[in-house]
């Protein structure tokens, strides 16, 4: 078969079955093409709320499969591929959060929407990339406690400088591996290109950048700017959409070493498998995690609008 028949059996058996598709936007384009939602981790975590499929697979790791189940527990959620987990999402535990908050009792915790669905119970508020600084600004104590990366509060601490932030030191291996000398050799070979980086990287490398923000964040600048090339400090996925969306500009991987293994396990073979009936792995929340795991989230998109 062909990936163009594949697809098309997918697009098929997807409207048959009743099955909503959401794709992280560091699927490969072959994954984007069928999906019916793409973005973000917290564009998905708010279309993720709006379907209205009985089913739902999510293409991506982990910690969003789980995310659309709190929000969903009456669907049917599936991860695409059990393997997809995400590294930085398993550096932390709820029993950790618990001894920190016992020792931090004044400070509100913020946790970064890639941790455990266990972990989320233990904290106040979740945060995506795109909307931490906002909600961190709407949190009325000025004591943050912010896990499990340390890289992209950060990022939020310099953006909101009438607060204070302890963090746990937990960080993203993918984004954690951009160099400052990359960035140099880049700049030296395309001198007339913007830097755009995710703020999973170290700060040092943030505070290089023309431009820092989400996933989508980095997308929307690429496309709306005038300028013509871009150095991109995220996911190989991501110069792949935009060179697709954007012919008429050029885009650089800042290093080869930019790519995450879990986000890339989902193949187009194991969404078909799961419209079938049999393969991928549907998430299953006991009740505990399913009700206190839920309020930090709908913390999220309540602050986060
Ligand atoms: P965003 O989707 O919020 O940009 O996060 C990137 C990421 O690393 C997802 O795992
Ligand atoms: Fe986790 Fe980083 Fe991969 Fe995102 S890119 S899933 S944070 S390891």
């Amino acid at each position: 078969m062909t990936t163009r028949e594949l697809q098309d059996k997918i697009i098929e058996l997807k409207r048959e079955k009743d099955f909503c598709i959401l794709a992280h936007a560091y699927q490969g384009q072959e994954i984007l093409e069928i999906a019916d939602l793409t973005g973000d981790s917290y564009g998905l975590s708010v279309a993720a709320k709006k379907t209205t499929a009985k089913n739902v697979i999510m293409a991506g790791v982990r910690f969003m499969a789980e995310t659309v189940k709190l929000l969903n527990p009456d669907k049917h959620v599936f991860l695409s591929n059990p393997m997809a987990g995400c590294p930085m999402a398993d550096q932390i535990n709820r029993e950790t959060i618990e001894k920190l908050r016992e020792e931090n009792p004044d400070y509100t915790v913020v946790c970064y929407v890639n941790s455990t669905a266990d972990t989320k119970r233990a904290v106040d508020v979740v945060v995506t990339s795109s909307s931490a600084v906002k909600i961190v600004k709407g949190i009325k104590n000025d004591k943050i406690l912010f896990v499990p990366d340390c890289n992209l509060g950060r990022w939020v601490e310099k953006q909101c400088p009438d607060k204070t932030f302890k963090f746990f030191k937990g960080g993203c291996p993918t984004h954690m591996r951009i160099r400052k000398e990359e960035i140099l050799a880049a700049k030296k070979a395309h001198p007339d290109a913007k830097f755009l980086v995710h703020p999973e990287a170290l700060p040092e490398i943030t505070a290089m950048a023309d431009y820092a923000g989400s996933t989508t964040g980095i997308m929307k600048y690429a496309k709306e700017s005038s300028d013509k090339e871009f150095i991109i400090g995220t996911e190989q996925a991501i110069v792949e959409h935009l060179q697709a969306d954007c012919p008429d500009k050029r885009f650089y991987l800042v290093s080869t070493g930019l790519v995450c293994h879990n986000m890339k396990v989902t193949t187009l073979s194991d969404i078909y498998n799961i419209l079938l009936g049999y393969g991928g792995e549907e998430i299953i929340l006991s009740k505990e995690v399913a009700t206190e795991a839920l309020t930090p989230i709908n913390k999220m998109i309540e602050l986060g609008g």
